[in-house]
């Protein structure tokens, strides 16, 4: 009998001492298993009691019972310290700074050339011009024939227009867009037009599809000063204000006279658009009288200015989709 109380009293002993060396909550429950499972050293003893006298049973039973207890007690207490610190340590490792930036997100972007369109709209927007539009399949008519182009004119050739059925195109220019805009409506007009052209070319400065601007302006006292104080403004706006421009004489079926013009790029000159006055014979296919009326007007390509503002080398790629070049800023 007395043996088995002496070993209860070390059971507990080292239980105790077990117990407090536990540092984790894993560890302890392994401790708890050793001491008080089914196969633990606890249950040993009792298995031993049926070997007792059977008055010493009882004693023995209660006894163990009260070591079982008081060794639940510390398990249970040494449990709640371990999750307690458990706890802290979680939160001082994985502590939360709110006052870090937030991860950057890959948001979209414009294309270049969105973003040419849109600043060169608000400038013309700021100067008082509105903005129209037109089709990108458009009537034989509209896109040459109120424009004046002859009906034999090489403009209209395979080699630059794409046909479409019907007596349609792939518009060759915003031009069209003057013909919708002031059929119908009486001046004074100032209008802008942005938007796609197709014609069949391609080469490192040239794509089948690219994008033009159309200005123009029709008022009973309109000028060539206006046009060039207009286009200077506009040059100067887009590439800078030392940007200068150069009137060589030309040819457009619509505009008479007409001058191709350029601007000053690194010590030589760029080809930049026509422009003209718009020729008294378009105006009267609009059913604007062209006795009483006159006007400027203006075209040229946006995707060099892209290409120039953005560094980009190639027509190609501005419109195969690479997002290195698209990306920038
Ligand atoms: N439409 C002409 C072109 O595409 C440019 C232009 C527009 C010329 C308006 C004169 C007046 O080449």
């Amino acid at each position: 009998m007395a043996s088995q109380t002496e070993e209860l009293s070390q059971l507990e002993d080292d239980a105790r001492a077990a117990i407090e060396a536990a540092t984790t909550v894993q560890n302890l429950t392994e401790v708890r298993a050793g001491y008080l499972g089914r196969k633990g050293s606890l249950a040993a003893i009792l298995r031993g009691i049926g070997q007792l006298e059977p008055a010493e049973r009882g004693r023995v039973g209660q006894s163990a019972n009260a070591s079982k207890e008081r060794i639940e007690a510390w398990v249970a207490a040494r449990r709640q310290a371990l999750e307690a610190s458990d706890r802290s340590a979680n939160l001082a490792q994985h502590q939360l700074d709110t006052s870090l930036p937030g991860a950057a997100g890959y948001p979209g972007q414009l294309h270049p050339v969105t973003r040419i369109e849109r600043e060169i709209a608000d400038f013309f927007t700021s100067m008082g011009f509105a903005i129209e539009d037109g089709p990108e399949v458009e009537t034989d008519f509209n896109n040459f024939g109120a424009l004046n182009f002859p009906d034999d004119h090489p403009a209209r050739d395979m080699q630059d227009t794409f046909f479409v059925e019907g007596n349609n195109v792939l518009r060759t220019h915003t031009s069209n867009v003057q013909i919708r805009a002031m059929t119908g409506r009486t001046p004074p007009f100032r209008f802008v037009a942005l938007g796609r052209v197709y014609r069949h070319d391609l080469d490192a400065t040239h794509y089948p599809m690219f994008h033009q601007v159309e200005g123009f302006m029709v008022d009973e006292r309109t000028s060539f000063g206006d046009l060039k104080g207009v286009l200077y403004a506009f040059a100067r706006h887009l590439m800078g204000q030392e940007i200068q421009l150069r009137f060589r004489p030309h040819f457009f079926p619509f505009t008479e006279p007409s001058a191709e013009m350029d601007f000053s790029w690194q010590g030589g000159w760029l080809e930049w658009g026509g422009c003209g006055m718009i020729h008294p014979q378009v105006l009267e296919n609009c059913g604007v009288d062209s006795e009483r009326f006159q006007g400027f007007a203006f075209g040229m390509g946006i995707d060099r200015s892209a290409m120039l503002r953005f560094g980009i080398p190639r027509i190609t790629h501005m419109f195969d989709g690479d997002l290195r070049i698209l990306g920038q800023r």
